[in-house]
């Protein structure tokens, strides 16, 4: 059997697919009156903007400009869908001051058309990555080594500030596979400076139930003394 191929796409897919239907499901029950949950729900939605727009921008830099180097053409359909995202990213911003702004009695109808809109936003967004995890990974395989895409991969996350990778390995490391999480987390051991991996393993511990965190502990043969609890070894 074939080794599988190295694919950028399914790690960051699978934390937004996550996220997205985390932010959908708060949305629908948000509760207009409750000024405290709608300020930290509103945020939440924000905060998935934030980190769509910036995956919008990771893609079309570092995957994009490789597809477009080698068969012009190859990242086009995915290019304006980004740019169908921007449009509706501005929309679901608009009705988020919008919400903000009306009275308590006015905001139910305001936040089921966001509700609606945000749902619309996830199903598009559904589509255009079962795209880009098929014929795109087609494209960078036929015409890149596993070797070149992981120098790719690193370059991009070079990119990617430090608050904004803990916020998505916040997302990432529950919504992988053991398998996935393991292979990523013993990659990142072997690239980062050992202070900033402990970092990663400090939030693999508060987002990882136990199950997965001792499973990952065996897998990397690690003992841990973490400051908040008694030090676990597999
Ligand atoms: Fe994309």
């Amino acid at each position: 059997m074939k080794a599988p191929r190295l694919d950028l796409y399914a790690p960051i897919h699978k934390a937004l697919r996550a996220w997205m239907f985390d932010t959908v499901v708060a949305v629908g029950s948000i509760d207009g009156r409750d000024e405290a949950t709608l300020c930290a729900t509103l945020r939440k939605v924000d905060g998935l903007l934030a980190i769509c727009e910036s995956h919008i921008e990771h893609e079309h830099l570092h995957l994009h400009a490789a597809m477009e180097r080698d068969m012009p053409g190859s990242a086009r359909e995915a290019d304006l869908g980004h740019q169908a995202h921007g449009r509706h990213m501005r929309r679901m911003r608009g009705l988020m001051a919008e919400v903000q702004s009306a009275e308590a009695v006015a905001r139910f109808p305001l936040l089921t058309q966001l509700y609606r809109e945000l749902a619309m936003f996830v199903a598009e967004n559904l589509t255009h990555m079962q795209w880009e995890e098929t014929v795109h990974n087609e494209a960078l395989w036929a015409r890149h080594t596993d070797a070149e895409l992981d120098a790719i991969h690193d370059a991009l996350v070079q990119t990617i500030p430090p608050q904004e990778m803990a916020e998505v390995l916040r997302h990432m490391l529950p919504a992988l596979s053991p398998l996935e999480r393991h292979g990523m987390l013993a990659d990142m051991r072997g690239k980062m400076p050992p202070q900033a991996f402990d970092g990663v393993l400090q939030l693999a511990h508060e987002v990882l139930g136990a199950h997965d965190w001792s499973s990952l502990l065996c897998a990397m043969d690690l003992k841990l003394a973490l400051p908040a609890g008694p030090a676990m070894a597999c």
